[in-house]
């Protein structure tokens, strides 16, 4: 197999304010270099140094990293500590209690401020709760629950006690809820009577009730259920229990359970393209270092700063930045219960005005779609808003096409605020490729650099490095303190899915495509190896085609699979969706003639879409990831055959499956 060729290049540079890279706690490159080098001079010292430094050890560790069962890491392994003391008491301790912890808006637009005292007490009585039910170090606790004070209270309860958590998305199905309930063989289940999502009251007690009774789970022995609305639901004396009766009769105070640094903290199912979900799990030294230290390095956290991360506890992200990185520095930050949309699409806008939001961490997805609105409504413009307060802005989770990316930096950031497009996986723990804001030049649709610390590299099929320019397999060459330990009740596969003999067995694979600028060395992630395209021998991938097609002035998303193709072998099959509504009949075979013409200038014809489809909308996972397999699939005219109950809008694949233009 040939490389992955790199098509598109982007000339714009964005250095960082000089103001910002005065006073950034990273500040210049030379700033960067520095830790890049002391990093390489003594690995082991450099982590080392950021443990003691981010987090308070009841045992100090002696033994930093232990290779000597690879893949199978371990850091800091005699050291012991307990994370919900490192997010709350030590704060309190410190004399920043009355500090504001959470800003919570209810979809309502109703606010709460909770304080570091208050949440840590809050965190005990329940934590105690829990105690009392018998739950113990190392149970499995599976949470599943709106976007709340509750939810952050659940998670750091069972890190106090020890208990491992698995959240689950309030979005996924009884099934989905089943299968990871019996995967883990969870002893507790944490729910809420209803969640509210734009206006509306969605049932969750009552899902958590099937999942249970689909059987499989019976270990579960306690249904914890926080009330939210009050809506009516069935009860099962003797199991199930409100999350306010067991906590209001405890005392606050509750010992944390000291753990070894490698105490499972949690373990995360990732939605996973293919296959059964696997149960990422993270340790809790490790891990919580890097959410630390990222949040001061990636985001430059000041105490002054109103940090918000608009992603759900029910991803990684929602882990790593609103439950313990933010609370292990003790920043102040909104959480919110709602959607971008509800009462209307200005809504992010206005909570970042309200809350005097400094620091704004959101999804390509997200941004995508509140430019479509922006540019069809004015009145839900960001420009309408007051957006001063704002310093960084950041994003995850997909490529940000360069034009979304230009459009957040102007419209959202007034053009003094760094973008910062941050690389990292549910594996990873933490960011892993971001560009550091007060140090490093940012690059539209680029990740930039690796954090200090952190070896990412492009490599060929055989894990020889590929040279700068050249697409390849992106990987990370040395182990570091937050990747996750093993998949749960499956080592084999951790092994297999990410350090493949192929490559040597020493090298994570990501499963990501990446190209190296010739000059910068920065990276840019070209989408999922699995979705690169093999055109006439070129091999293709999926984000720069789905990229020039995005910076054409009718398109709001895009996305770009391949078909089997008699003659090149395949052919490039585009799935639009436009600002404005779909196209039909001639409307649309124009403006796909346009397109098509436009990719040819942008990239060249070798990327031209042989067929473009517009649709509403374009299929994508709960999480916000566009479902390129289910497009693959529609592209070559089969049934979608498919599991599709992780799909956010499953009406879309009929639409998609007509009007080929
Ligand atoms: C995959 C990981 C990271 C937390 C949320 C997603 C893609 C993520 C970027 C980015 C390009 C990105 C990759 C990665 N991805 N961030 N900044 N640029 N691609 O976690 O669900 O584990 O997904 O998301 O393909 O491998 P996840």
């Amino acid at each position: 197999m040939s490389a992955i060729e790199s098509v598109l290049h982007e000339q714009r540079t964005f250095p960082p304010p000089e103001s910002m890279a005065a006073a950034a706690a990273v500040s210049g490159m030379s700033g960067y270099q520095a830790l890049v080098a002391e990093a390489h001079r003594d690995y082991e010292g450099f982590w080392a140094r950021l443990a003691r430094e981010n987090l308070t050890w009841h045992t100090p560790f002696a033994k930093v990293l232990d290779e000597s069962n690879a893949p199978f890491y371990t850091w800091f392994a005699d050291g012991e500590l307990n994370a919900s003391y490192n997010c709350l008491d030590r704060h309190v301790e410190a004399g920043h209690g009355e500090r504001t912890a959470i800003i919570f808006e209810a979809d309502d637009g109703k606010v709460t401020h909770v304080s570091y005292a208050d949440l840590l007490q809050r965190v005990g009585r329940f934590a105690n709760a829990l105690r009392k039910l018998g739950i113990e170090r190392g149970d499995r606790v599976v949470i599943y629950m709106p976007m709340s004070i509750e939810g952050v209270v659940a998670m750091q309860a069972c890190a106090r006690i020890g208990a491992t958590h698995s959240v689950v998305f309030g979005g996924f199905s009884s099934k989905s809820l089943n299968e990871r309930l019996v995967d883990i063989g969870a002893c507790a289940l944490i729910t809420a009577d209803e969640q509210m999502r734009g206006g509306r009251a969605l049932p969750l007690k009552s899902i958590a009730d099937e999942a249970l009774a689909m059987g499989g789970c019976e270990a579960v022995t306690d249904v914890i259920v926080y009330r939210r609305t009050g809506g009516k639901v069935d009860w099962h004396p003797g199991r199930d229990r409100w999350m306010h009766e067991i906590a209001e009769t405890q005392a606050s105070d509750c010992m944390p359970e000291w753990v070894s640094a490698e105490h499972p903290l949690f373990i995360l199912y990732t939605s996973g393209s293919t296959g059964k979900p696997k149960g990422v799990q993270h340790s809790t030294g490790g891990y919580l270092l890097w959410a630390a230290q990222t949040m001061k390095w990636t985001f430059d956290w000041k105490p002054s700063d109103v940090f918000w991360c608009t992603a759900d506890i029910g991803w990684v992200t929602g882990h790593s930045y609103i439950t313990y990185g933010p609370l292990a520095i003790g920043a102040t930050q909104v959480v919110f219960e709602g959607v971008p949309t509800y009462p209307d699409a200005g809504r992010f806008w206005k909570m970042i005005a309200d809350h005097r939001v400094s620091v704004f961490y959101t999804a390509p997805t997200a941004i995508r779609s509140l430019i479509k609105a922006a540019e069809s409504n004015a009145e839900v413009h960001p420009d309408r808003y007051d957006l001063s307060s704002l310093r960084i802005l950041g994003t995850v989770g997909e490529p940000i096409n360069p034009q979304a990316w230009m459009w957040y930096r102007k419209h959202v950031g007034g053009e003094r605020c760094p973008v910062i497009d941050t690389w990292w996986q549910t594996e990873t723990g933490g960011h892993m490729i971001a560009p550091l804001p007060g140090a490093i030049p940012a690059v539209p649709g680029s990740c930039t650099l690796p954090l200090p610390g952190i070896l990412a590299a492009v490599v060929d099929e055989t894990g020889q490095d590929v040279e700068n320019g050249q697409g390849g397999i992106l990987v990370i060459k040395r182990p570091w303190p937050a990747m996750a330990r093993t998949i749960w009740d499956d080592p084999e596969r951790f092994r297999t899915s990410y350090f493949p003999q192929e490559l040597g067995g020493r090298l994570y694979l990501a499963g990501d495509g990446a190209v190296r600028d010739k000059d910068s060395a920065y990276f840019t992630i070209m989408g999922r190896i699995d979705d690169v395209l093999n055109v006439s021998g070129h091999r293709l991938g999926t984000m720069e085609i789905e990229s020039a097609l995005v910076a054409h002035e009718l398109v709001a998303e895009a996305a770009v699979v391949g078909r089997p193709d008699d003659t090149t072998g395949e052919a490039v099959v585009a799935f639009v969706m436009l600002k404005h509504a779909c196209p039909v009949g001639d409307e649309a075979a124009r403006i796909a003639r346009e397109l098509r013409d436009w990719v040819g200038k942008e990239i060249g014809p070798i990327a031209k879409p042989k067929e473009i489809r517009f649709g509403d909308n374009l299929p994508k996972t709960r999480s916000g990831k566009i479902m390129r397999r289910l497009l693959r699939s529609i592209a070559k005219g089969e049934a979608v055959s498919q599991d599709t109950s992780t799909l956010e809008n499953p009406g879309i694949l009929e639409q998609l499956s007509t009007l080929a233009q």
